[in-house]
């Protein structure tokens, strides 16, 4: 047996953790901070008490809160030079994925030069970054312990995946209190995401026996949960097995990568402006029909389906996929995922987004069943009208 397995960031999880950030801070010796943030989550109140901690331990914030969902390399520069600007010691991210990976890539630049396309890619970060510290506000994308950074290129029509060494945050701080306030859209679609890595990483052709551990375990939580905090944003205890869910999702792909569905959903986001949950879960069940074709996905789809509390005694593994599938869409509904067209993707689209979809390198070849433009246009052609899913109907 061989595998690779690595995390970046130290984790601190549970009520009230991201008031430890000054602790944590102080630790390093940082006195001066750049803090990374999204207009939604200052609107949501987390960004003014992430403040007032660094306030308390006599720590400056210069604040930086010009990221957007599906953050473009447009606004990497400005940061950076403010960073760099102010000398700060330290960065902090505060909010989903889109601030995260924006910090991370910031990160990059103040010690790296830009543009930063030059480290798409694994392990082409050279110089060493400034500590990172990362407090996620949704429970998604699991960008606090990964060593992933996603922005979009907005020259190349693409999201750059720059994955490896110096991409990661030093410090994850996860405070399941931060997640209250999600709308229940954001919600589903986030933790519709984190389901994603946890299916994607378990069947990857990269998978290891750790990723499959946390996968699982990720996969059961969110399974158990998602609909409960979508329905009950403030039932904490559901609000905290997402954090987790999706943490341990983070640690499942983070040495496995990622599949098809994520192949598909970065062009559909820079091709139809699509947040990035919603642009997994509108294809998920259906790729992971496509993908059951393979017995090979069909037998792991059983350990999801156990996994998911699904009774699959007795039941050959084909049986069991196709139940585990079905779950998966009902799950969907339940939370209210659109279909292609109802997210306003158009039918004239398809040719480009197929064309993109293959140039998702890692994703294909990590994908447990070879894909051709033809398979991921029978894909879209399902996911946008949503129909039925019935074993073989795809190829
Ligand atoms: N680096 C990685 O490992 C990794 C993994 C998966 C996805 N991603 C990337 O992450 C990005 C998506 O991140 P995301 O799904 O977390 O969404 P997001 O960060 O784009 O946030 C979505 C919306 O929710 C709002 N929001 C966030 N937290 C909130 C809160 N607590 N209360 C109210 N509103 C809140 C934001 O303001 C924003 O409007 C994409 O660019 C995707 O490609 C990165
Ligand atoms: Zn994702």
């Amino acid at each position: 047996m061989q595998f690779e397995f690595g995390i970046p960031s130290q984790v601190s999880f549970g009520a009230g953790s991201a008031k430890k950030i000054g602790e944590v801070l102080k630790g390093i010796q940082a006195k001066k901070v750049l803090c990374v943030y999204d207009q939604g989550v200052k609107q949501a109140g987390i960004v003014e008490h992430v403040l007032a901690y660094l306030k308390e331990s006599n720590i400056e914030a210069v604040e930086f809160s010009k990221v957007v969902p599906n953050p473009p390399d447009t606004i990497l520069e400005e940061g950076a030079n403010l960073a760099k600007k102010e000398e700060v010691d330290a960065i902090v991210a505060v909010g989903g994925g889109s601030p995260i990976d924006a910090a991370k890539a910031i990160n990059i630049l103040v010690t790296n030069p830009g543009p930063i396309h030059q480290y798409e890619g694994v392990n082409l970060v050279i110089n060493p970054t400034k500590p990172l510290i990362a407090i996620p506000t949704t429970a998604g994308t699991g960008s606090e312990v990964t060593g992933v950074t996603v922005i979009t290129d907005t020259t190349g029509d693409k999201k750059m995946v720059i994955a490896g060494r110096h991409c990661g945050a030093d410090v994850a701080l996860l405070d399941p209190e931060l997640t209250v306030a999600l709308p229940p859209a954001v919600t589903a679609a986030t933790g519709m995401d984190a389901l994603t890595h946890a299916i994607e990483s378990y069947v990857s052709k990269f998978s290891s026996v750790p990723t499959e551990v946390n996968a699982l375990k990720a996969i059961e939580l969110i399974a158990n949960n998602l609909e409960e905090a979508y329905n009950n944003g403030s039932n904490i205890e559901a609000r905290t097995n997402m954090l987790l869910g999706s943490l341990l999702a983070g640690y499942a792909f983070n040495s496995s990568f990622l599949g098809l569905v994520h192949g598909i959903a970065h062009p559909l986001s820079v091709y139809c402006g699509l947040p990035h949950g919603i642009a997994n879960a509108s294809t998920l069940p259906y790729v992971m029909a496509f993908n059951a074709e393979e017995p090979s996905v069909q037998k792991r789809f059983k350990d999801i389906a156990i996994a998911m509390e699904i009774n699959v005694a007795g039941l050959s593994d084909a049986e069991a996929s196709d139940k585990t599938i079905d779950a998966i869409k009902v799950l969907s509904e339940k939370v209210n995922i659109p279909t292609l067209s109802e997210a306003g993707v158009q039918r004239e689209q398809f040719e480009v987004l197929a064309e993109a979809t293959l140039k998702e390198e890692i994703s294909i070849v990590a994908n447990p069943k070879a894909v051709t433009k033809e398979d991921v246009l029978a894909i879209l052609e399902i996911a946008f009208v949503g129909e039925d899913i019935k074993k073989g109907n795809l190829v």
